[in-house]
């Protein structure tokens, strides 16, 4: 028999949501607006394909044997090159090689938390980086953000009265907002946290694609040693690479990679041999200017059909960065509710409640328009608003 198994630590969608999301997910005919998806047709197939081919033909005896825990050292050297140009001060024992951004949020929460210390998160925020904030049994406390930022006032109340040992901030491209945090609220965050002992995680995933600024990470201003900041090629390049990366302090990226050790060993071989003669062989910057045209026409198109079709009831601001468009809807409107009837109509989203840590909220909901033609995007926001216009 199964032994007792700890409680579920994540905030997921209720179940009968998820299998709704899944359907969508499979289902030919369905305008999803759901999942916060890259553009397949983005992927730089061809390209990938060719070093992929090129890596096991010379170099097939590194690309499918072990390799050391802290990455592939040229995928290092080069993620640190990356980050130099982005402004930060980075050398390849600064960087860990992770399994996605993803894997290195769960081994900063598991190295800097202990359970019953206090985490802080935004809310809303990146809906399953509050799992991984949860590993270790924190208190999970939230300060809110919106398209105007971050409640400082609430924040540094909570870094002089509860002790934080970890801040998970996404300041440029927030997923679900959209919005990014300005220049003084850059530096208000920095002042506010370089004297407390809180490890500030600045989650990079969408600092390549901006539409309207040019935001440089936090972690490029001075006083930031404190700030483990995490990248992503998932955005940009392919998320079924699965690479992405921390960057911090050597010390600190030792600690990280002994849990790294724990969890897989490393990220795989193959990929980042892959990776890496991707990046030596092709300009990174060419391809993502590529899908800053493509995902900046999308946004236009979903801003401009919104406009067009939702009730003056919903709410939402234009992202500057990112995936998609965080909609509020009146109260009396739950977005589970809703989707089953949009998916009747042929038309997907995610409901925002998972995005809440710290509060029940069921009347928002995410729309990406990374994923859509522009068509797509026209037809399943008219839809969309229709439907809304009735229940209301
Ligand atoms: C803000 C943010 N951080 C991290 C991730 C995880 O990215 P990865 O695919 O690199 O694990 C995502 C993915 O959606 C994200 O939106």
């Amino acid at each position: 028999m199964m032994p007792d198994l700890k409680a579920p630590i994540s905030n997921p969608q209720p179940p009968h949501v998820e299998e709704l999301l899944k359907e969508a997910s499979t289902s030919g005919g369905m305008i999803s607006f759901a999942g916060a998806l890259p553009s397949s047709r983005l992927f730089p197939s061809e390209e990938l394909e060719e070093v992929f081919t090129r890596t096991m033909a010379e170099h097939s005896g590194e690309a499918l044997q072990y390799n050391w825990c802290e990455g592939y050292a040229p995928l290092r050297e080069q993620i640190a090159e990356l980050m130099r140009n982005r402004g930060v001060d980075a050398q390849c024992d600064q960087i860990l090689v992770t399994h996605g951004a993803q894997q290195a949020l769960s081994l900063i929460s598991t190295l800097a938390v202990h359970p019953g210390d206090t985490v802080v998160a935004e809310s809303p925020t990146y809906a399953a980086a509050i799992p991984a904030l949860r590993l270790q049994s924190p208190r999970l406390e939230c300060v809110e953000r919106d398209a105007n930022g971050l409640d400082f006032e609430n924040l540094r109340d909570m870094l002089r009265t509860q002790n934080p040992k970890l801040l998970y901030v996404i300041p440029t491209g927030h997923n679900p907002i959209g919005g990014s945090l300005d220049t003084r609220q850059r530096e208000r965050l920095i002042e506010l946290t370089a004297d407390s002992h809180c490890v500030l995680v600045e989650d990079d995933a969408y600092g390549d694609l901006q539409y309207v600024r040019n935001e440089r990470p936090l972690k490029s201003r001075p006083n930031t040693d404190h700030i483990l900041y995490v990248g992503s090629f998932s955005k940009t390049l392919s998320p079924g690479l699965r690479v992405g990366w921390v960057a911090g302090p050597a010390t600190v990226i030792a600690e990280l990679s002994k849990i790294k050790q724990a969890a897989d060993l490393q990220t795989g071989s193959l990929n980042q041999l892959t990776l890496s003669s991707y990046l030596k062989s092709h300009p990174l910057q060419e391809h993502i200017q590529r899908c800053v045209a493509v995902y900046r026409q999308r946004r236009e198109s979903m801003l401009h059909a919104l406009r067009k079709h939702f009730p003056g009831a919903a709410k939402w601001s234009a992202p500057d960065a990112g995936f998609s468009v965080w909609i509020e809807l009146p109260e009396q409107i739950s977005a589970e509710a809703l989707l089953p009837l949009a998916m009747q109509r042929g038309v997907a989203f995610d409901p925002g409640r998972p995005n809440f840590p710290c509060v029940e909220k069921t009347n928002y909901l995410r729309l990406s328009y990374s994923n859509q033609e522009a068509q797509k995007i026209e037809t399943g926001i008219e839809i969309l608003g229709k439907l809304i216009a009735e229940l209301m």
